[in-house]
C-alpha cells in the first residue's frame, strides 16, 4: 500500500511548510503564531499500553533519514553545531536548511520512522520497554480529520540514532543559544506499520499497511 497522501499532504509537508516559514523571514511573534498554529503536528498524542497502564503523553516527534544518511546527517550537524554555536539567528537560518534537506526531504527522510527522545524513565518508556508498541494519534483541527498511526516502538540509548535524535534537539534548543539545558536522553523510535483515518467520514478505516 502507498503511504496515504493525507498523511504526506497534512502531516509531513505541512510541518516542511512550518520551516519555509521560518526562513521566509517572519518575526519572531509572528513565527511564534505559526508553531502554535502547526503544535498539533509537532507534538502527537502517543498511547502505549503495559506494566504501566494505558497511557498517553504528548511529545514532540521528528523524522529519521533514511538508515543510508543517517552518518551523512550526524556529520552535517556536528558541522553546523561547531560554527553556529551561541550565534542565534545565524544557528536557526542553518537549522532550517538542514531540516529542509535532511528531515522533510523525501530522498533522505523516511516519512514513516518518526523518533522523540523521552526525557523521563515514565509511563511511556516503560510501556515501550515492556511491549515494543505505540500507537500516535495526530488531529486535524477543528474537524479536518485525524490519524491513527500504529508503530513498533523502541528505546535506544546508545548508537548513531541516538546521537541523531539528540543533535537534532539540539540544533533548535541548545545551538543558537550556546548553552544546554539538560542532558541527552535515550531516543524513542516509532516505525509505522499501520495508518487508520479517524475521520468522521472513514471511521476508522485502515489506509496504509506496510508491505
Ligand atoms: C507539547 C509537549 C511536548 C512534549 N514533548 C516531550 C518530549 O519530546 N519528550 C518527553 O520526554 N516529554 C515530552 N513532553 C512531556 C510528556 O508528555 C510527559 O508529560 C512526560 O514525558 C511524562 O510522560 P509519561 O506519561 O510517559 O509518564 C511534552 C509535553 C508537552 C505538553
Amino acid at each position: 500500500m502507498k503511504i496515504p497522501s493525507i498523511y504526506l499532504e497534512k502531516f509531513f509537508y505541512a510541518r516542511r511548510r512550518l520551516v519555509e516559514i521560518m526562513l521566509s523571514g517572519k518575526t519572531p511573534d509572528e513565527m511564534e503564531v505559526e508553531i502554535i498554529k502547526a503544535s498539533h503536528l509537532l507534538s502527537p498524542m502517543v498511547a502505549t499500553c503495559g506494566p504501566a497502564g494505558p497511557n498517553v503523553a504528548p511529545l514532540m516527534v521528528t523524522f529519521l533519514p533514511r538508515e543510508q544518511y543517517v552518518g551523512e546527517a550526524i556529520e552535517e550537524l556536528r558541522r553546523i553545531r561547531s560554527k553556529y554555536w551561541g550565534s542565534g539567528p545565524k544557528a536557526y537560518r542553518a537549522a532550517a536548511e538542514f531540516l529542509l534537506e535532511y528531515v522533510y526531504n523525501l530522498e533522505r527522510a523516511d516519512p514513516l520512522r518518526l523518533a522523540t527522545h523521552l526525557m523521563s524513565k515514565g509511563h511511556t518508556y516503560t510501556n515501550i520497554e515492556a511491549t515494543g508498541e505505540a500507537t500516535l494519534g495526530i488531529l486535524f483541527p477543528p474537524d479536518e480529520g485525524a490519524l491513527e498511526l500504529r508503530a513498533k516502538a523502541s528505546i535506544i540509548s546508545q548508537g548513531p540514532v541516538y546521537e541523531y535524535v539528540n543533535m537534532v534537539h539540539d540544533l533548535m534548543h541548545a545551538v543558537p543559544h550556546g548553552e544546554s539545558s539538560h542532558p541527552w536522553y535515550p531516543a524513542a523510535v516509532f516505525e509505522v506499520y499501520e495508518i487508520y483515518d479517524n475521520s468522521y467520514q472513514a471511521l476508522g478505516k485502515l489506509v496504509y499497511r506496510r508491505g
